[in-house]
């Protein structure tokens, strides 16, 4: 990424005011739902014959997939891009490490750790969920590759208990140049922290990608997955006993992903650890040791790379309607699970536009809109969240939320998701695709390298700026790129220099790919993990 705006982070101060009201209404909705879940598991009928597959979001998925492929370091194995090739061989070498896989942020090539780890977390819980509607579109195999690609590079970057490898290449001489990943001949420097310079937040988010994939290969692949589970352990250990951002530690990270805060990151990455674990001092550690400092409970957010809260929030709301047996669990951890979930129905409370709570903060054209810099982010992150939220409520037999007097059915919460994908598929005023290769007028002029160099010149490093100022079109179709998206006032400007609009991101297509998966098919996920 190119140097991001400061992304607000907006806080609708209802916390006193509910708090007392939830307090009230927790016992009596505790014991609604006690029967609800009671009554829908006696009527539960598993679907063992998914719904019919929408082919349109189906298409969508296998276009926004190939990004990951487009996005890759290394030795390429299956080289389905036909304008990809290797690069980055030797990242690592001066360290004695294997850096050369995992994948560039966005329209450079740097491997920055804390957002690829995000994408990896939202790829994990986006296979979690919704496998079968990837796997009826024969896109699960490539959203497993993607994932792995990742989480080969993170093992390898996490050399010993208390060292993470959180950032490989120099942003400010990458962006003196401009040239394909193919071509880089720049000093590739890697940036670690460790005990005496620590990281929370990366290491943390890396901790719960990690546990999150254990899941993925559970089935498949158990030695991987063991040692998946295993390094999430020893880096959530790391995270949080050396208390630390890595903004401090390596301040130069500050103009691309800077970090407000790690409590999020740690909740998060302790859920992942709990559901890939199943060991309860996780559990604890979300709920009674750190739910109250670090929950964020009533103050509903913006889910992104900077803030997990929505996400734990969500996931937890998970355990909350689906674990069996709360009852081992103490009224205080009871609670706190109860508190999370209030929180996730305040958010979509925010998200749903008919709500008497509905947030503000959408364009004339109906999209969630927070921020110039990569806008399309939030409306993306948000579409996923309701999309999980309201399968939850399918699967426990949660018939309605309620905003503000005014009830909601999970079918309001799809058809918000829904909104957000037609809008960034080409239902916007205009009529154009911010999925690139989707569609009949995607963005031409994507600020991505690869794409903007043709694969027969192999400029130096000044004069391939002649590509970045170039009037022609991309000579490379950046394929399931979903750029950084339009103005508050729904325009958008399809120019190359144009990095806040028009620069795409591994996680912006990781949620994308993710609520995809949910639209193809109306079935909800498993209940358990595992
Ligand atoms: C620990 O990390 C800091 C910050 O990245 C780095 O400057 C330092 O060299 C590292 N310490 C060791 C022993 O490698
Ligand atoms: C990074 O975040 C910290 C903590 O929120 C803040 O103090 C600092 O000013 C930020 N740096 C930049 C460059 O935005
Ligand atoms: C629930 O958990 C408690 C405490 O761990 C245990 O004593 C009890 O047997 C469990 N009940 C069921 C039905 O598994
Ligand atoms: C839309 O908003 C952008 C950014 O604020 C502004 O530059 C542009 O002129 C506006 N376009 C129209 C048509 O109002
Ligand atoms: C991009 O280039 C055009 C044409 O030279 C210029 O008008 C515009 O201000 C530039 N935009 C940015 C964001 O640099």
């Amino acid at each position: 990424m190119e140097g991001k705006g400061v992304e607000e982070r907006r806080c609708w101060g209802w916390f006193w005011m509910l708090m007392a009201g939830i307090f009230a209404v927790l016992v009596a909705a505790a014991t609604l739902h006690t029967i609800l879940a009671f009554v829908h598991f006696r009527s539960h009928k598993v679907h063992d014959h998914p719904s019919p597959i929408n082919r349109k979001y189906a298409l969508a998925l296998q276009v926004a997939m190939r990004f990951f492929d487009v996005q890759k370091s290394g030795k390429l194995v299956n080289d389905v891009v036909s304008w990809r090739g290797d690069s980055g061989l030797s990242d690592g070498s001066d360290e004695g490490l294997d850096l050369s896989k995992g994948m560039y942020d966005a329209g450079d090539a740097i491997k920055f750790g804390f957002p690829l780890a995000y994408t990896g977390t939202i790829l994990s819980w986006a296979i979690l969920e919704y496998g079968a509607q990837m796997k009826a579109s024969n896109q699960l195999r490539f959203a497993q590759d993607s994932l792995r690609w990742i989480t080969d590079y993170l093992i390898n970057a996490h050399p010993s208990e208390d060292v993470l490898i959180v950032q490989v290449g120099d942003p400010d001489l990458d962006h003196n140049c401009w040239r394909r990943p193919e071509d880089m001949i720049e000093r590739r420097p890697v940036f670690q922290v460790n005990t005496s310079f620590p990281g929370t937040e990366v290491a943390a988010e890396t901790a719960a990608v990690m546990a999150a994939a254990s899941l993925v290969f559970r089935n498949t692949d158990s030695a991987y997955s063991s040692s998946l589970l295993f390094h999430a352990q020893q880096l959530f250990a790391f995270a949080d006993t050396y208390k630390g951002s890595y903004s401090t530690s390596i301040p130069q990270v500050q103009k691309y992903y800077n970090s407000s805060g790690f409590g999020d990151e740690l909740l998060w990455a302790a859920s992942w650890l709990y559901l890939a674990s199943e060991d309860a001092s996780y559990l604890t550690y979300v709920t009674v040791y750190h739910g109250q400092g670090y929950g964020g409970w009533g103050s509903p957010g913006w889910f992104s790379w900077e803030d997990k809260l929505p996400g734990v929030q969500v996931l937890l709301s998970r355990v909350e309607l689906f674990s069996t047996n709360l009852s081992g669990v103490s009224a205080s951890a009871n609670l706190a699970l109860q508190l999370f979930r209030r929180t996730a129905e305040m958010t979509m409370c925010g998200l749903l536009p008919d709500s008497p709570m509905a947030t503000t903060s959408r364009t004339a054209g109906g999209l969630i809109w927070l921020t110039e810099w990569n806008s399309l982010l939030q409306p993306v992150a948000s579409a996923f969240l309701a999309l999980v939220y309201s399968d939850y409520m399918i699967l426990s037999g949660t018939p309605i939320i309620s905003c503000g007097g005014r009830s909601f059915e999970p079918a309001d919460l799809r058809n918000f998701a829904i909104s957000q994908v037609e809008y960034l598929l080409g239902q916007n005023p205009m009529k154009m695709s911010y999925l690139v290769g989707y569609g009949g007028n995607y963005p031409l002029y994507v600020h991505h390298r690869g794409a903007s160099i043709p694969t027969n010149a192999t400029p130096g490093c000044r004069d391939g700026f002649e590509w970045l100022y170039s009037p022609d079109p991309n000579p490379n179709i950046a394929t399931g790129a979903l750029v950084g998206g339009p103005f508050l006032n729904d325009t958008y400007i399809d120019a190359r220099n144009n990095s806040m609009q028009n620069e795409p991101t591994t996680y912006n297509t990781a949620l994308l790919v993710g609520v995809l998966s949910g639209l193809i098919a109306a079935s909800p996920g498993p209940k358990f993990f595992r």
